[in-house]
């Protein structure tokens, strides 16, 4: 995929060596969007690239060798899987680094999940988002998640998450 600035966008598993800076352009990305709670240690779990990677599949976004954006891939009933249920696929700790966003980074790394999901049999994709991340939102709609109100949750007390699903039959 070509971003808008033209260059290219490769989305595939992350290495390794990438783990430490997908997990710091992801504390950055949510951070730039308050979506760490005040007093919590989410930022920690958002860190944890590694973890992502080792209980699901962890892919990364990559402009001119240049990691940019990743995402955490989770098939039904994985160990980072929170709302799929059974023929669905989840995603979760979307991330663009601040300095790449608005370049179709975001778009690119989830139609590799919606790939990803395809080819793995999935029936469909959700996900569940914070009701602040309105960034995100925007994203979900303009590729084509539909909301879906009946899976809204709440981790913690005050933290409300919407839920949005990508229907793979349908295309
Ligand atoms: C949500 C997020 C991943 C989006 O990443 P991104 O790389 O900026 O996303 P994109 O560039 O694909 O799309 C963003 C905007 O750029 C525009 N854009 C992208 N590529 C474009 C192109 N080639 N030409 C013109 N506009 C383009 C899109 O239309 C979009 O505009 P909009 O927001 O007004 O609808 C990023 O903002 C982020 O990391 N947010 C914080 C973390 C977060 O919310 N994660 C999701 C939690 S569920």
């Amino acid at each position: 995929m070509t971003s808008r600035t033209g260059a290219a966008v490769v989305v595939r598993r992350a290495d390794p060596p990438e783990y430490a800076q997908i997990g710091r352009l992801t504390v950055a990305a949510y951070r730039a969007d308050r979506m760490i709670p005040d007093g919590s240690r989410y930022d920690e779990q958002l860190a944890d690239a590694a973890a992502r990677a080792d209980g699901a599949e962890l892919l990364a976004a990559v402009i001119d060798g240049r990691v940019v954006g990743g995402v955490t891939f989770c098939r039904y009933g994985s160990p980072f899987a929170e709302i799929s249920r059974p023929g669905e696929a989840e995603f979760r700790m979307l991330a663009v680094d601040p300095s790449a966003r608005g370049s179709g980074v975001g778009e690119a790394l989830v139609r590799a999940v919606l790939g990803r999901a395809r080819d793995s049999g999935a029936e469909a994709v959700v996900l569940s988002t914070p009701d602040t991340a309105l960034a995100a939102h925007r994203l979900y709609l303009r590729l084509g998640f539909v909301r879906l109100p009946e899976r809204d949750w709440e981790p913690v007390a005050g933290v409300r998450l919407s839920a949005y699903r990508f229907p793979l039959a349908d295309c």
